[in-house]
């Protein structure tokens, strides 16, 4: 947990630590505070709060409260990037065999104060890097931590709280015989090299799977409901999560909080960038017992996520509420406009790309605008598996294909999971600022590929 350094001022160093994940080596990371994941920001709604982002790293940054209603200043545009005291910084060029319009660079020597209102319910955040073509190698290396919004509504529910409420990072990662993270290549210019590329274009995978930062870690837990909060941070897995012993997740959260009311899932299937917020009950579990948490997605070590020990018999007071909150539903006639936003492989000049549109991402040239205080229809179609995420704009799943939402698109969402050849239509509500956004496959290689668009709400 980070410690504030004044009244609603935090301030986390980018730099450069060392930890042991495979027991008996180091690892090398680039933390938030040289950790991996970074210390989780409590923040409470309506509580303007500051992060001053110190970069110490030798490469420039760029931070994104993922999920944050954020004034666009603070919201980690990829060219608005810090830089360590010292170095200097030159817009690159060429990048996507386009070349980047040096003006839309930014860079701020040190450090950089982002600014976060949290005008928003409770919800589970995270943070991470969001630097220009380089997001996904950053992010593996363990620019990433969990951001928290507590509300009162949020904290009245009689849910699990305290030690029982347990936020969960799950990614995987790749590491060499010496304990150090394999990523297939930290230089930009590989990603149009034949052979390496293949490596790159349905996203990096390790095969490890590590939750906060350990791997197939066994958490001792009571005979008593358990809140997790689960958040799929991995560059480009996606994981179909279930419990042994027949235990089951009962969701009351989606990636912007608290659902109407919970939903019942066996397994649940997560893309990078969804958070599941879920209540697990130990209740019915011997002491001694042990309930595993698996990806039935993986096989051998992919498949192992957690274990829970289940110590002590305990009187548990939590309970879960049918009614959680008030979540309107989605009504599609609320649209002022449709917009359709294809997410698709275009081969150009350069070679094949990640595009939507078939435009790679051109930072500045906004392919929409909506109007801020309305809400949108915006259909997403795919060739690939594309989690899509919005910036700033939070929606609601409308249906897939033919049909209506699966029952893990409940409730309000910033990521949505677009399967190969789907079309998921969301509604969307542009709330909170004007300015410029991005939306992105957030498949981190796929969006270092150029699948991101800018946005402006005007
Ligand atoms: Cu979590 Cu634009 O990203
Ligand atoms: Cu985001
Ligand atoms: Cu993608």
């Amino acid at each position: 947990v980070a410690r504030p350094v004044g009244e609603n001022r935090y301030e986390l160093t980018q730099r450069v630590g060392r930890v042991e994940i495979i027991p008996g080596t180091t690892t090398e990371v680039w933390g938030f505070d040289g950790v991996f994941p970074g210390p989780t920001l409590e923040l409470r709604s309506g509580v303007q709060t500051t992060v001053r982002v110190r970069n110490q790293l030798p490469v420039p940054t760029s931070t994104h409260l993922h999920g944050g209603v954020t004034p666009p200043e603070s919201d980690g545009y990829p060219t608005d990037v810090v830089v360590a005291e010292g170095r200097g910084f030159r817009p690159p060029r060429g990048m996507h065999g386009g070349g980047h319009d040096t003006s839309v660079w930014t860079f701020h020597p040190g450090a950089k104060d982002y600014v976060y209102p949290v005008g928003q319910r409770a919800a589970t955040l995270w943070y991470h890097d969001h630097r220009m073509d380089f997001t996904a190698p950053q992010v593996w290396r363990g620019l990433a931590g969990f951001a928290l919004v507590r509300d009162d509504e949020d904290d009245a529910l009689p849910l699990p709280k305290g030690e029982r409420d347990i936020p969960l990072l799950i990614c995987d990662r790749a590491f060499e015989e010496d304990g150090s993270f394999r990523y297939p290549s930290l230089d930009p210019s590989l990603l149009v090299r034949p052979g390496v590329e293949e490596a790159f274009m349905e996203g990096v995978q390790g095969d490890v799977i590590l939750v906060n930062g350990a791997p197939w870690p066994v958490l001792e837990v009571d005979t008593a409901r358990y809140r997790l909060r689960l958040l799929n941070a991995s560059n480009a897995r996606r994981y179909r999560l279930e419990l042994t012993g027949g235990v089951r997740f009962t969701q009351v959260g989606s990636d912007q909080g608290l659902l109407a009311e919970p939903v019942e899932h066996s397994s649940l299937v997560i893309a990078p960038g969804e958070r599941f917020d879920v209540v697990v009950d130990f209740s019915e579990h011997a002491p001694g017992s042990e309930v595993t948490m698996v990806n039935t997605l993986g096989e051998g070590r992919t498949r192992n996520v957690m274990r829970f020990r289940v110590r002590s018999r305990v009187r548990d007071d939590s309970r879960i509420p049918r009614r959680l909150s008030d979540v309107p539903p989605a009504d599609r006639a609320a649209a002022v406009t449709r917009r359709v936003f294809d997410f698709r492989l275009t081969r150009g000049g350069s070679g094949e790309m990640w595009t939507i549109n078939g435009v790679p991402y051109r930072p500045g040239t906004p392919l929409a605008e909506p109007r801020l205080g309305t809400t949108e229809v915006w259909r997403f179609t795919s060739d690939f598996h594309h989690p899509v995420h919005v910036h700033l704009a939070h929606f609601q799943v409308l249906s897939r294909g033919k049909g209506g939402p699966a029952a893990t698109d409940a409730g309000w969402k910033d990521t949505v999971d677009v399967r190969p050849y789907e079309v998921v239509d969301v509604l969307v509500r542009f709330d909170g600022f004007r300015g410029r956004y991005m939306l992105h496959c957030h498949n981190l290689e796929h969006e270092d590929m150029a699948m991101m668009a800018d946005f402006q709400v005007v």
